[in-house]
């Protein structure tokens, strides 16, 4: 299999991942920060991958509307600069885990030809990456863009809102698909990974055995949520989170 790198330490997709890909690099932002372009270069130049899986991110919605220049720098500058390094560095492949939030929340559901709309400065961020990830696909680098929505379980939370809609996937299906998708040799531009269904965070968060409260939009006032957020594929398979292990998260 190829060497991969995927771009980050911590995250929420981090045992899903190191479960699918035991030998991938997984530097943190100590290692490699993705702000920086040359440690960025230096880091690809010497350890080489074939393929980069680019997670990392300033991901909390009110983090990003408070801390804007830090939120462009990972979330814009950062991408860029890992596709910088992988196209001077003959990488291959170049996978964009993308947010489902970028859509104008008015439309759902959203396919593949959907057009982005952010509402919050993360999702303004996170859709100018989509932009500049496009941009750099070339007869040598193959870029992909991958949106999604997934968790993992148990909720991480005290509540879910019961008013609020995904095609919630667990984290280990969007890990799983990720292997998939790395082995295919015929990528498309962008793709959408989701779940066969809708359903509200609180039957999601609820699924498992979490003990956790029901909210709605009313107890939440800023910044302003996204109602629905579905999204629906014309080119993959969804995926029915029942047949997922909830502990295996
Ligand atoms: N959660 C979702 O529902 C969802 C849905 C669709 C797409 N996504 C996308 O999936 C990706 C991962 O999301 P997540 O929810 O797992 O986020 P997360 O838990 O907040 O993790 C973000 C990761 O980014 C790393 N990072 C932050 N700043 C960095 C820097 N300057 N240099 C290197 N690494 C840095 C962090 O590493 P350190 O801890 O080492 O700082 C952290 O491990 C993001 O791109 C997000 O937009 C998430």
């Amino acid at each position: 299999m190829d060497k991969i790198l995927i771009t980050w330490g911590t995250g929420r997709l981090w045992k899903a991942c190191r479960k699918i890909f035991p030998d991938a690099l997984y530097p943190s932002s100590k290692d490699m920060d993705i702000t920086d372009p040359q440690q960025v270069k230096t880091y690809i130049s010497q350890n080489k991958p074939d393929s980069v899986i680019h997670l990392a991110a300033l991901a909390g919605i009110p983090d990003c509307e408070k801390n804007k220049e830090k939120a462009w720098n990972i979330n814009v500058e950062g991408t860029k600069n890992i596709l910088t390094a992988c196209r001077d560095n003959s990488v291959s492949k170049f996978l964009y885990l993308q947010t489902a939030c970028i859509f104008s929340w008015e439309d759902a559901p959203y396919d593949e030809n959907s057009l982005p709309d952010p509402k919050h400065y993360y999702w303004f961020t996170k859709a100018i990456a989509e932009e500049i990830v496009k941009s750099y696909n070339s007869d040598t680098l193959t870029t992909l863009i991958a949106r999604t929505n997934f968790t993992t379980m148990p909720w991480e939370y005290e509540k879910a809102f019961t008013d609020r809609f995904w095609t919630y996937l667990f984290a280990q299906w969007v890990a799983k698909w990720l292997k998939d998708f790395i082995k295919d040799n015929k990528w498309e531009k962008i793709i959408h990974i989701c779940g066969e269904r809708k359903i509200s965070m609180y039957d999601y968060a609820t699924l498992g055995w979490s003990k956790v409260w029901k909210m709605n939009l009313w107890d939440y006032s800023w910044p302003n949520l996204t109602r629905d957020m579905s999204l629906i594929t014309k080119k993959w398979e969804t995926y029915k989170i029942e047949d997922s292990d909830y502990n295996d998260n």
